[in-house]
């Protein structure tokens, strides 16, 4: 089992206020699964992700990934484990505007001690794999959203991660560009087995991934795969029309 979440459960206190937006999620995931979390605003999707991130700590139950439970690392490990093990792809890219493409994508190994040098054919290859080839000494800013969000994805895969975690990779691209990065993810799991958690309130995209687990109020109200989601049918020929041309 690559990841195993148990009685997860989250509470956030705001001087008398407290909201609960876990209340005991378990689920378990095996390598090479392509896994999309849906579920209205406010359901605990994103605390869900940052808690098995290990980017925030949850106040009851444990996450074991690939057999370490991280909820009893310090933080100085979680943070190293979280560069060596884990790939991160969110909305706004997180890309630093001061360095190119290929340096971006370089910098979590960059960050682990490793010479530019070293690192630099890993980064074009992957940036390459996704069609960045020609863009490798860009900066963002002379980047479209569909052309970072790709560089954000080759970042997130430069480690060979254990697993990547995504926070709705396509809210801010238009669908043709939206489309084209799901189609980059769905690839990468059945042709180089990473592990994909897609965090996304669309059902479009949620379509892409095989098995989908919906969330409501802080709990798991569906955990099924893709092909039997109600929401999957007509969803899946729309994608079907829309990735076509990829
Ligand atoms: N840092 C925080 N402080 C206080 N409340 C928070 C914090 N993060 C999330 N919440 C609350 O927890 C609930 C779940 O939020 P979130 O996980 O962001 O939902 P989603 O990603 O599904 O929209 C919401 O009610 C939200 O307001
Ligand atoms: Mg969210």
């Amino acid at each position: 089992m690559l990841l195993e979440v148990k009685g997860l459960k989250k509470v956030f206190t705001r001087g008398e206020e407290s909201v609960e937006a876990l209340r005991g999620v378990s689920l378990s995931v095996e390598r090479g699964e392509f896994i999309s979390i849906m579920g209205p605003s406010g359901s605990g999707k994103s605390t869900l992700l940052h808690l098995i991130g290990g980017l925030d700590r949850p106040s009851a139950g444990s996450i074991s990934i690939s057999g370490q439970s991280i909820e009893t690392f310090t933080d100085q490990n979680l943070s190293v484990f979280r560069r060596r093990k884990l790939g991160f792809i969110f909305q706004f890219f997180n890309l630093l505007p001061t360095l190119s493409a290929l340096e971006n994508v370089a910098l979590p190994l960059l960050l682990d001690g490793q010479s530019l040098g070293q690192v630099q054919p890993k980064a074009k290859e992957l940036l390459e794999r996704i069609g960045m080839g020609k863009r490798i000494h860009h900066l963002p800013d002379q980047l479209s959203g569909g052309e970072m969000q790709r560089v954000a994805i080759a970042r997130a895969l430069v480690t060979d991660p254990l697993l990547i975690l995504a926070d709705e990779p396509t809210g801010n691209l238009d669908s043709k560009t939206g489309a084209t990065v799901l189609q980059i993810l769905s690839e990468l799991s059945t042709e180089k087995s990473n592990t994909i958690l897609m965090v996304t309130h669309d059902a479009k995209a949620a379509s892409f991934g095989k098995r989908v687990i919906s969330l409501r109020d802080g709990q798991i109200e569906k955990d099924l795969p893709a092909s039997q989601h109600h929401l999957t049918a007509d969803v899946r020929r729309l994608r079907e029309d829309d990735a076509g041309g990829f």
